[in-house]
């Protein structure tokens, strides 16, 4: 098998995109488009990637790693100049190389194989990746003689009313013999509408120069999405959320309403597990089998292990053992640790803290900084008073514990197992085993208060 290269183009700074971001970095999915490419190519198994970066580089480099090499382009003089930019490192290669834009996040590694082995098989010297677009305003047009041999590429911009009639688009994947493309290069000019050096320009050279051009026409156009704007931002993102939410339910999970289930594509789910809609599962959550994510829950590299439920909460960087529950309206933050069968109720926020098996932690409270042990209960609206303005600080409740509701444990503070707190305590001093700490004044009744009012003299008011 002839040797694999590969080249991504990544230096755009993407204007029609109107942001500060810079293109090939704006996310699909949970992942950038330009990774979405390169973890595409990889799978090819080419010798050697080279990214073309220049707006961004840095933040593309440290995005990519040593996943990629590097061609700097100092300047976006079009897509041939960029290509150009790679000659240092793969200029003397004998092999094919695989040319792909940074900005077509929907392609995927079937399609480049069908690619290589179309070229193959044509003995070519250039092939392009095509598709028949129903709409194909922006893209390059494919422009074939009588015969349907294709002759050359011509821009949207440069194309007559014939060619703009045209539907079959160029995908910007090319297949080349890597010495005749560079050696093209160095004859494309910037005679054209954009006063760029097109990479496309390089299929009329190489033909005019008796190299075999074809074309491969994929089935599928929606794979060949170029992302430029917001719109095409948009599309792309509903096309890739369709293709992993349909992988998640042919692997057992129930998505209720698909449409809604906004899953990223490292988002891990086990069988049997149900997601309703209205859902944002973020990052590298991993969830487990047999659990229940509830309508309005958002999870953010969360980690949540089998039969789990949760209700409409948002749960950050945190874990849930096997059987706990939480919801609704609860928050974890990073750090939370909630052990089986434990139970978060409503309204609560748990941060930097691991709570224990069957611990219930049911109402508005507020636990951050703490370790409880198991088999306690943490009454409606305790707070872990962790912070003194300056400083966090712990709290550690032992095993069988009861805090009273409406307690404030103020840190660093030491509850030993079977201890109690009394309701409305403020607690500042650590608790023994099976004691009860009482912290707040003792109720005084003030009788016939009522008759001191200077109202209760007013007839009136009676
Ligand atoms: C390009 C193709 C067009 C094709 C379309 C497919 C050319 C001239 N046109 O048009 O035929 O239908 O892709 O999506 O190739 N880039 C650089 N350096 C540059 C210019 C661009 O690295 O100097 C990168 C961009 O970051 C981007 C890619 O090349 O990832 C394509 O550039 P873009 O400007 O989006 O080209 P299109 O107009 O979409
Ligand atoms: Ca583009």
């Amino acid at each position: 098998m002839s040797s694999r290269y590969a080249i991504v183009l990544a230096a755009g700074q993407g204007t029609r995109m109107k942001s500060k971001l810079y293109k090939v970095l704006h996310q699909v999915c949970g992942r950038a488009m330009v990774d979405h490419v390169i973890t595409q190519v990889e799978l090819a198994n080419p010798e050697q990637i080279v990214t073309v970066v220049g707006h961004g580089a840095e933040a593309v480099e440290e995005l990519l790693g040593d996943r990629s090499a590097y061609a700097f382009q100092e300047a976006q003089l079009g897509t041939g100049h960029a290509v150009l930019q790679a000659e240092a490192q793969l200029g003397t290669k004998e092999g094919m190389t695989l040319v792909v834009n940074g900005d077509t996040p929907l392609l995927t590694t079937q399609t480049f194989e069908k690619l290589f082995a179309y070229h193959q098989a044509k003995g070519a010297k250039a092939t392009i990746l095509t598709a028949n677009a129903d709409d194909p305003t922006g893209y390059g047009r494919i422009i074939r003689n009588d015969l349907g041999i294709v002759e050359r590429i011509v821009e949207q911009k440069d194309a007559s009313k014939e060619e703009a009639a045209v539907h079959e688009i160029n995908t910007g994947v090319f297949c080349f013999d890597n010495q005749t493309l560079f050696n093209a290069l160095h004859q494309v000019t910037n005679q054209n509408a954009q006063g760029e050096y097109y990479l496309t320009d390089v299929i009329q050279i190489i033909k005019d120069a008796g190299g075999i051009v074809a074309a491969y026409q994929t089935p599928d156009f929606t794979e060949s999405l170029g992302v430029n704007d917001r719109v095409a931002l948009s599309v792309a993102t509903e096309i890739m959320q369709q293709r992993i939410n349909e992988q998640h339910m042919r692997n057992g999970v129930t998505l209720i309403d698909p449409k809604t289930a906004h899953i990223d594509i490292d988002v891990k789910i086990g069988a049997d597990t149900l997601v309703e809609g209205d859902v944002n599962l973020r990052g590298h959550t991993e969830i487990g089998a047999d659990c229940v994510i509830g309508s309005h829950s958002e999870l953010v590299d969360a980690k949540i292990h089998d039969r789990v439920h949760i209700t409409s909460s948002t749960i950050e960087e945190a874990e849930m053992m096997t059987g706990s529950n939480i919801g609704p309206n609860s928050h974890l933050r990073p750090k939370a640790i909630i052990g089986e069968d434990a139970h978060i109720g409503n309204f609560c926020e748990v941060k930097n803290a691991t709570i224990g098996a069957r611990t219930k932690v049911g109402h508005l409270s507020y636990v951050g900084d703490a370790t409880l042990g198991t088999d306690i209960n943490v009454g409606c609206g305790v707070v872990f008073v962790n912070y003194d303005g300056v400083k966090k600080f712990h709290t550690n409740v032992g095993d069988h514990s009861f805090i009273g509701s409406n307690s404030n444990l103020v840190a660093p503070l030491e509850l030993d197992q079977h201890s109690f707190v009394a309701a409305g305590s403020t607690v500042t001093d650590d608790v023994p085993e099976h004691a009860m700490a009482i912290a707040r004044a003792r109720q005084v009744n003030k009788d016939n208060y009522w008759q001191k009012l200077p109202l209760a003299q007013d007839p009136d008011w009676l």
